[in-house]
């Protein structure tokens, strides 16, 4: 009978961090366990529907226990999957023990943030996909993933970080030109942005096949936040040239 034991290749445990986010709440960054289905499944079906979409690019209203299954047992020589915990008061959570992982003293440990990327064919990509609990969002989890996911792709070998994006979802697509990503729309589907980055030498950084078309709707979008901006700082008679 052939051993189907899951056994976890080359666990990182470099990307195990204890952080304080700016609210004050200390969370763990660490990479995905196989014990994590059941997390991530709650986790998943706790996102509000319009975050789902945007995650999964669908209306999903959950994972079934094989995805979950799929997303917990990682295989860390092709894949990096990395998770955000956080210790949940039971009594603080209304006594909503949905999913929750007892964590003992009374509190359950519950996914936060979810950060992933496969390797792709080309031996030099991979792509990649985060999400953030609606609220834990604006604390910075998404850079710091980011910044882990970069860091483990060139450890790994790897030139490049893909990532498609919905064309409607603004706040990833700001996100990732704060965080130097080169963003073009996909040559297939005018609703998907491709977001690219190369993770080795960040000085040189290059975009490849960058699309004009989507480049001057990035600008107009940048132009109409700093319009914004003027206005909030010198009130609505401003000029907002
Ligand atoms: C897009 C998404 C990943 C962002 O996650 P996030 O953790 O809120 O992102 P961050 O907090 O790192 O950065 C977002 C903003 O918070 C700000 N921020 C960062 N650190 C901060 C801090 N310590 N205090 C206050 N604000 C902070 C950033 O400046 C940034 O501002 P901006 O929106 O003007 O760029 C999250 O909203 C999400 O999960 N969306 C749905 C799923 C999705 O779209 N996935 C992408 C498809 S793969």
């Amino acid at each position: 009978m052939p051993d189907t034991t899951y056994r976890i290749h080359r666990y990182p445990t470099r990307f195990i961090e204890s952080l304080v986010l700016a609210n004050g709440r200390r969370v763990t960054l660490r990479p995905v366990l196989p014990q994590d289905d059941a997390l991530e499944q709650q986790f998943v079906s706790r996102l509000s529907p319009a975050t789902r979409r945007m995650r999964f690019h669908g209306s999903i209203s959950g994972l079934a226990a094989a995805q979950a299954a799929r997303m917990s047992s990682i295989d860390y020589r092709q894949e990096l999957a990395l998770v955000v915990t956080a210790l949940e008061d039971d009594d603080a959570s209304g006594g909503d023990s949905d999913g929750g992982i007892e964590a003992g003293d009374g509190a359950s440990e519950r996914l936060v943030a979810d950060a992933r990327y496969v390797r792709c064919a080309d031996g030099c990509s991979a792509e990649f996909a985060i999400v953030v609990a609606d609220d834990w969002a604006g604390l910075g989890l998404a850079h710091r993933l980011l910044a882990a996911l970069c860091d483990g792709a060139r450890r790994g070998g790897l030139r490049w970080l893909r990532g498609e994006v919905l064309a409607d979802n603004s706040r990833m697509l700001s996100l990732m030109q704060a965080c130097g990503f080169c963003l073009r729309t996909h040559p297939d589907d005018t609703g998907l942005v491709i977001a690219e980055r190369q993770v080795g030498d960040t000085r040189s950084l290059r975009c490849p096949d960058r699309d004009p078309h989507a480049a001057a709707s990035f600008a107009r979008r940048g132009r109409e936040w700093l319009r914004s901006l003027r206005w909030l700082l010198a009130g609505p008679h401003a000029d907002t040239r």
